[in-house]
């Protein structure tokens, strides 16, 4: 398949969904639940519509971003996805080749089967590394270590997810982990001849590198996933933060935060950014867009810490309405996923390239120079925003006025 056939990230998606088996694309694509939360996410962007400025000099477009001092070429990175090697194998490689070479960052995920040490070197300046905490906290100390000592200094942590979220559509279709190929699954599996000839060359399912030496020596690929099952989601409190906060001297981020109170209070313990998501819809369903909460959030932190956002990106002018809503950057799980799946790291690369054009596109269409000059006299539309209890009345009405002076 050639990703250059693609024009957007649909087109992306679609060749996706031939590639891989059934089961493995639905994994990607599915909600929890009754999958609410998943239109939700892309109804949210529907209910805003840009406002243009015309006939300004908008022929010197800065799309940069700049996060924790460090300046990015594009304002959007790479989400977590863990398990990405079932899909394509070395699609962490591929994913961190494609974010150095776009300048953008990229998340890897705790359940990875790249090995730390060895995917740290290929992208050190652009990797952040998303800690999934087990229940033994002797663990997650030492993945902590060795994330250090790989030389990663920005840590994610996703709060969104305290127990295992109730995924129906994967339970319904067989999914488990370690994957096992029944029947049916193999059967349905045979008519995507490509992934199956991949999965098999490259030894079948990912082994948890970094899980694998708590599992215990000589385990497989199987009885590691099994075992990083056993170990997570495993609770996490505030207290937990901020032992990780004290033991963790590089950037901490928290992903999840949807309540500006507690956004505020990671801000408050020292967490140095947080990512405004509801894991996709992948988490609970009556969870809001992320773009609901946006709003509150930026009213209640102002620019004390940065905040990004995730859930539900698929146009670049998503990024720009987020950052019109008061994001300082954001998220694409699914969208650098299709990519890879299609072509590896050029499926990856065609991905960043859409998104990347059509924000540059975006940003002349509406005339303005700069990304980080948008704000909310760009947008209209949106509804109102509804105050959950205990949050004061201005915080979510004062988020335009706040976002025309920022
Ligand atoms: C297949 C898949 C696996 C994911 N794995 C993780 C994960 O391991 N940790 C995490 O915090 N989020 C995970 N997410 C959520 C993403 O990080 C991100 O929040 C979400 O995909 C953003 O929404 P979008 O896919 O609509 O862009 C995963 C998402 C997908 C689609």
């Amino acid at each position: 398949m050639d990703p250059r056939n693609a024009l957007s990230i649909k087109d992306l998606r679609r060749m996706a969904k031939r590639r891989l088996p059934r089961i493995l694309f639905e994994l990607i694509e599915s909600g929890v639940e009754d999958e609410h939360g998943l239109s939700r996410n892309e109804e949210a962007f529907r209910q805003y519509r840009f406002l243009p400025r015309y006939l300004g000099d908008i022929s010197d477009r800065d799309q940069t971003a700049t996060l924790f001092g460090r300046t990015y070429a594009s304002p959007f990175g790479i989400a977590p996805t863990g398990f990405a090697a079932l899909l394509r194998n070395r699609a962490d490689f591929m994913l961190a080749e494609a974010a150095r070479a776009a300048d953008i960052p990229f998340i890897i995920s705790g359940a990875s089967a790249a090995p730390i040490k060895e995917l740290a070197p290929v992208a050190p300046d652009h990797i952040w590394y998303h800690i999934y905490p087990a229940k033994d906290k002797a663990i997650t100390t030492d993945i902590l270590r060795r994330v250090k000592d790989a030389g990663l200094s920005k840590l994610v942590l996703t709060v969104d997810n305290p127990v295992y979220p109730n995924r129906e559509r994967d339970t319904r279709n067989g999914f488990t982990l370690p994957l096992r190929l029944k029947l049916p699954i193999l059967l349905e599996a045979l008519t995507h001849p490509g992934w199956i000839a991949h999965y098999l060359r490259h030894g079948g399912m990912p082994f948890l590198d970094t899980w694998a030496r708590y599992a215990g020596e000589g385990k497989s690929a199987a009885e590691v996933a099994a075992f990083f099952r056993s170990q997570s989601p495993s609770l996490q409190t505030w207290k937990d933060i901020e032992e990780i906060r004290r033991d963790w001297q590089g950037t901490f981020i928290l992903k999840g935060i949807q309540h500006p109170e507690d956004a505020l209070r990671a801000a408050d313990l020292g967490i140095d950014g947080i990512i405004v998501s509801n894991h996709g819809g992948k988490s609970f369903d009556p969870l809001p867009s992320p773009l609901e909460t946006l709003p509150m959030i930026k009213a209640a932190l102002g620019d004390r810490i940065p905040i990004m956002m995730d859930s539900g990106i698929r146009r670049g002018y998503e990024a720009l309405i987020a950052r019109c809503l008061g994001a300082d950057f954001v998220f694409v799980g699914r969208a650098t996923l299709y990519g890879v799946v299609v072509a590896g790291r050029e499926g990856a690369d065609r991905a960043i390239e859409i998104l990347r054009k059509e924000i540059d596109q975006s940003l002349a269409l509406i005339g303005c120079n700069r990304f980080a000059d948008l704000n909310g006299n760009y947008l209209l539309g949106g509804g109102q925003h509804s105050e959950p209890h205990g949050i004061p009345a201005q915080a979510g009405k004062a988020c335009h006025r706040d976002l025309v002076h920022h």
